[in-house]
Parts: C-alpha cells; sequence; structure tokens
C-alpha cells in the first residue's frame, strides 16, 4: 500500500536527504498516490520541518518548490494509499509529535489506534487528523520523552521498540527526531521493510525500488524487527532489543528497469516487456541435457515426490495465473490442484496435510491475504512455495521455498507482464513434479520446455501483428456499458482476466464467465451491440470444445451481440463467424494463455488511454495490497 523511504548520511547536513526522499518517493509513488510528504532533520533544528500535501507526488514537489526545505543529514517520506482517514494534506504524512521533535511516517493499520487515542486525549494530547498515524507519533513522542526521563539521553530506537510493542495490527514505522538528527528508526509488523547499504549512507524503503537508484546492496528485516539507520552503521533487533542479523542481497535490475524510457505508460512499456519476462523466468532452469534443474527450491525431490495434492493460493491476476497452472499441473502430473482465492482460504477450514503443497503466488510478495493464507498452511503442516517477483519480500521469506518470476520491475498497478512470468513459473514446478514424479517420458517433459522456450517470439508476433486492430477495436467500443468475456478450459482464466484488466483501468463493468455457463444465466445480459470477448480454443485435437465455444459465438449474436474472438491464426469458423478476431500464432493449447492474454492487455490499456484515464495509476488502487 503506502511507499515508504528513509536516508541517513554521514556528510554535513545537505540537500541529499531530501533529493534521496523524492526520488524515491517518485519509484514508490504506484504503491499509493492519495497523498504525499516528507520530514527533514538536521543538527540545531528546534523542530522537525515537514512537508505534505494531498494528491500526486507532484503536489509536494511543488509545495517544496514555493516554500523550500532546509539542508539535512536525515529524511523520511510517504505516498499514501488511505486507510484510515481521507486523502487530505491533514491526513497525509509525516505525522508529527505534540512537541514537534519527532516525525513518523507508517503503512499499514493499527488495530488499537482507537484506545490509544483516547489515553493520550485523558493525558491532555490533542489531534488534528483522523489517521491512526497521528496516535503513533504522538504515543512515540510521549514515550521518547519517558526515554530520556529514565536514561537522561535521548533513544528513539529503544522509544520505537517499545511503542511497537504497545501496537496490533500491521505496520511499517520509520521515524526521525531533531534530537538525534545522524539516524532514522524503523520497525516492521506485517508490513513491509528492507534496508538499502550505501557507502557513507544508508537507506530504508517499502520496497528495493526506494533505493535502487543508489544501491544495489540490501538486507531483508524480519516479523517484528526493528533498525535503526546512520550514514555509517545498520543495527537491527527484535521489538525487544536483541540483535539480530538479518539477511544480505543484492537487487538483481537496475534502476532504469522501473523507470518509463519512452514510453506512453509504465503498462504500455510493461506489455512489451511480456516476452522478455517470459524468457527470463525460463533462463537458467534447464540443463544441457534438458533437465529442469530448479535446486534453488531447497525442497528435497523426496519431499516432491510424497506430495499428494496443491492447493494455489493467490488474488486477483494471480490467482488466474493459478487457475492455468492448476489445468496444466493436473494434466502432467496427475494429482489433484485446487486455486483458492487467499482471502477465503484459511476461514473455510482447508484440509492441509505434510502431503499438500501449498504454492503462493505473489508478484509484490506483499499481498496480505495471500501472506495469511501461507501462514496458515505452515501452522497445519503443509509446505509452502513461493512463486513471487519481489526479491526480500514477506512471502517468499516466510515460505519453505520459493521459485522467482524474473518480470523486473512491474510499476503498473494493472499486472500484466508479472501474470506471464507466474504463469511461466507454474509451468516450471508442473514439470518439475511431473520429472520428479515421473508422470512424464523424459522426452515428453523436454518437448514441452522447448514448446515453452518458443513461446516468447509468439507472444512478441501478437504485439506487433494485433496492436492496430485492437486500437481500432477499442476505439468502436470505446463508449460500451459493459463487456462480458468467456472461455472454456485454459481459455477461462484468461476471460477473467481480460475482464478484470478491463474493469480495473477503464473502469467499465465487465464480467468473465466460463462460456459454459454463458445459458445457466449470463445470457440474459446480452442485448442489441453487447460487445462478448469470447477466448476460442485451437480446432487442433480439440474439436468438441472448439465447437462449443463456437456456439457460444453464435447464440450470444443471434441476440445481437457484437462479438470479438481471441483465436488461432488460421481458424477460418471464427473468420466468419465474430465481429473481430485478435489473431494469435499457433502453439500448445496449455500454453496458450501466454499469448491470449496480450491483447486483452492491449485492449485494456487502450480503452483506458481513449477514455484520457491514468492507466498506470487508477482510481482507488495501489499495487501492494499489505492490509487484509
Ligand atoms: C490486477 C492486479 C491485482 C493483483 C493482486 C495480487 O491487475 O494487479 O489483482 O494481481 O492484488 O497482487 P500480488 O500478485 O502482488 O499478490
Amino acid at each position: 500500500m503506502c511507499g515508504i523511504v528513509g536516508y541517513a548520511g554521514s556528510a554535513p547536513a545537505s540537500e541529499k536527504p531530501l533529493e534521496v526522499c523524492l526520488q524515491g518517493l517518485k519509484r514508490l509513488e504506484y504503491r499509493g498516490y492519495d497523498s504525499a510528504g516528507v520530514a527533514l532533520v538536521a543538527p540545531g533544528m528546534n523542530t522537525v520541518v515537514f512537508r505534505k500535501k494531498a494528491g500526486r507526488l507532484s503536489n509536494l514537489v511543488n509545495q517544496i518548490k514555493r516554500t523550500p526545505m532546509p539542508d539535512a543529514t536525515v529524511g523520511i517520506g510517504h505516498t499514501r494509499w488511505a486507510t484510515n482517514g481521507a486523502p487530505s494534506d491533514v491526513n497525509a504524512h509525516p505525522h508529527i509529535s505534540q512537541d514537534g521533535k519527532i516525525a513518523l511516517i507508517h503503512n499499514g493499520i493499527i488495530e488499537n489506534a482507537q484506545q490509544l487515542k483516547f489515553d493520550l486525549q485523558a493525558e491532555g494530547y490533542s489531534f488534528s487528523s483522523g489517521t491512526d498515524t497521528e496516535v503513533a507519533a504522538k504515543l512515540l513522542g510521549k514515550i521518547a520523552n519517558q526515554v530520556i526521563e529514565e536514561k537522561g539521553e535521548p533513544d528513539l530506537f529503544e522509544a520505537l521498540r517499545r511503542v511497537s510493542r504497545m501496537l496490533t495490527g500491521a505496520f511499517t514505522l520509520l521515524a526521525v527526531d531533531v534530537r538525534q538528527p545522524q539516524i532514522v528508526v524503523g520497525a516492521r509488523h506485517d508490513s513491509p521493510l528492507v534496508v538499502g547499504l550505501g557507502d557513507g549512507e544508508n537507506f530504508l524503503g517499502s520496497d528495493v525500488a526506494a533505493f535502487v537508484a543508489y544501491t544495489k546492496q540490501a538486507l531483508e528485516l524480519g516479523q517484528d524487527e526493528a533498525v535503526c539507520i546512520s550514514g555509517t552503521d545498520v543495527t537491527v533487533t527484535d521489538f525487544d532489543g536483541n540483535a539480530v542479523d538479518a539477511k544480505p542481497f543484492t537487487v538483481d535490475w537496475d534502476a532504469s528497469a522501473s523507470e518509463k524510457g519512452g514510453w506512453d505508460s509504465f503498462m504500455d512499456k510493461e506489455i512489451h516487456e511480456d516476452p522478455e519476462a517470459v524468457k527470463n523466468t525460463l533462463l537458467g532452469r534447464v540443463d544441457l541435457d534438458g533437465r529442469l534443474n530448479l535446486d534453488e527450491l531447497h525442497i528435497s525431490e523426496d519431499v516432491f515426490r510424497s506430495i499428494d495434492k496443491i492447493i494455489v493460493v493467490a488474488c486477483g491476476t494471480a490467482s488466474y495465473a493459478g487457475l492455468v497452472a492448476k489445468y496444466a499441473i493436473e494434466h502432467w502430473v496427475r494429482i489433484p490442484v485446487e486455486t483458492e482465492l487467499a482471502s477465503e482460504f484459511r476461514y473455510r477450514d482447508p484440509i492441509l496435510t505434510p502431503r499438500t503443497l501449498v504454492v503462493a503466488i505473489s508478484q509484490s510478495g506483499e499481498t496480505m491475504d495471500t501472506l495469511m493464507a501461507l501462514r496458515h498452511a505452515r501452522e497445519q503442516g503443509s509446505r509452502v512455495l513461493a512463486i513471487c517477483n519481489t526479491q526480500g519480500s514477506s512471502i517468499p521469506r516466510e515460505s519453505d521455498a520459493v521459485l522467482y518470476t524474473h518480470a523486473g520491475p512491474e510499476i503498473a498497478v494493472a499486472s500484466t507482464k508479472a501474470f506471464l512470468a507466474q504463469i511461466t513459473a507454474a509451468y516450471l514446478l508442473g514439470l518439475y513434479l511431473a520429472q520428479v514424479k515421473g508422470t512424464m517420458y523424459r522426452d515428453e517433459i523436454s518437448n514441452t520446455l522447448e514448446a515453452l522456450a518458443a513461446m516468447p517470439p509468439k507472444i512478441q508476433r501478437v504485439i506487433d501483428t494485433q496492436s492496430d486492430v485492437v486500437k481500432d477495436t477499442a476505439r468502436r467500443m470505446v463508449n460500451a456499458h459493459s463487456f462480458l468475456f468467456l472461455g472454456r478450459h485454459v481459455g477461462y482464466p484468461i476471460a477473467l482476466e481480460g475482464a478484470l484488466k478491463l474493469k480495473e483501468i477503464a473502469y467499465t463493468f465487465t464480467e468473465g464467465f466460463a462460456a459454459g455457463e454463458l445459458k445457466h444465466g449470463p445470457i440474459a445480459l446480452v442485448d442489441e451491440g453487447e460487445p462478448v470477448v469470447v477466448i476460442v480454443p485451437p480446432a487442433r485435437g480439440r474439436n468438441i470444445l472448439h465447437a462449443k465455444v463456437m456456439s457460444a459465438i453464435e447464440e450470444v449474436q443471434a441476440r445481437g451481440a457484437f462479438t470479438i474472438a481471441v483465436a488461432e491464426e488460421g481458424d477460418e469458423n471464427v473468420a466468419d463467424v465474430a465481429d473481430v478476431v485478435f489473431w494469435r500464432p499457433e502453439c500448445p493449447t496449455l500454453m496458450s494463455p501466454l499469448v491470449d492474454v496480450v491483447p486483452l492487455q492491449l485492449f485494456a490499456m487502450d480503452m483506458a488511454t481513449l477514455k484520457h484515464y491514468d492507466v498506470d495509476k487508477p482510481r482507488n488502487l495501489a499495487k501492494s495490497v499489505t492490509v487484509e
């Protein structure tokens, strides 16, 4: 949800802390864009200096141009996705202690804020915002003064740990104090925080995007850990103050990967990176002799052999990647695969045993629903394997094994290239299980891997040949009030994904259905001119399925629908029947989601662009959903 950045330098006060905070916020804005703020501290200040403003980061930048900020030694910055209190100047972070000496920023929800607020009010504290964060700021101010009384000197790190022990809910907190102008302190509970290690400077961020322009060396912080950075030191402890060894890692992408380059939007750029995302996710995972090598998983082959059921847990787009995984893994490995929305999983008392493998799919690695689902699975004794795109994030850290997707940073809120990478990783997992369990012959596995390796140019071909017809169709459809999306077999999750993309960025009512369900209700929605998008399976070897989907097209057309088909090149039946066809090259049916989804991603983007919406930052959404 919110984006958080912190900076501590060892040089005398300079413009650097403000520069780093604004740079970091620019890269983190995809996490939330309701308001933004920064706070700076330098030796000699009596109270923290801060600016905050509702709306996009540019509003804050303009405010700082009008009322410049002083040089500083440390700084913190925040970009907000409102959970608690409306998006407004007063609710924007940072929030300040009663005496003005401490500034605090926060991501998450503090569940006992109301009670703490009553207690503080009873002691004479006053509140101007409607946020839980202001409660944490006032509380930290109070506790910091208590620590000074006890120790005779300020210790913001100790004060923050005490405050962290008093809070319930989910939080990442960062704070600065004018009495300790060399440090930034942070704490995390069920919310992300990573440390960036520089030369004579150190960084904090809700993800590595906050500081990747300055350093690629990073530390993962664990659950219930606190950190204190200065220009020269990084100290990590648990909330009781016991020293903790944080795990170092190197960020595997460059700052330029999170920049828009010459593209109109990040979404446009990221759709064009679809082929690369698939290619990079396959890279280095197949031996010279054609055997899949997933040693990185750190789960023994014996354990994999013992798995008799898989449950995929994920949210939104990632859950549709999980649905594709179900079709492929059941076919290749012949064990049952359930795909479940993570938000529903632990509330239905799922049957989990040590032989169940729970696969948590997440681009961000921070989705709270998915994190809670995997914790539940591990508590019940099942093993959890994460398919994730973000190093240093919570979901891989809390899983038994991780298969990283190598899609590179995904900045646009609507997930595109990460979806293709998730499907690719799920195929790799399925083929690996087939290899370990012996459910496929070796040459079948290597042929399938070869077919997979041939997919990136096919995805590229869809982008190269279909962009114009997609754009043209978007122009024709821009005033449509609603859309239906239909698909069968692996086309069904793609119908769901196509509908979600259009809904979230073009704000159009859409429904995705299994095509077979059409006559059980949805067909009642079809009226003259209603656009219906149909994912058509290839006729090769699947004549019955193909024929059934063709009947669905004819049924809706008979009621006046305008049909847009996604179909395999050369499918003459479709060319004769559908009003518009988005063509994709021939490929194995199980891999068709990798090409079928591409025109639907482009279509959603074109529709949103034609309606003059911000395709990268759709209203009410944020990239990383760190609350349940
Ligand atoms: C849709 C979208 C969301 C995410 C979902 C899960 O375009 O981006 O539906 O797929 O919030 O996010 P991750 O994959 O980060 O767990």
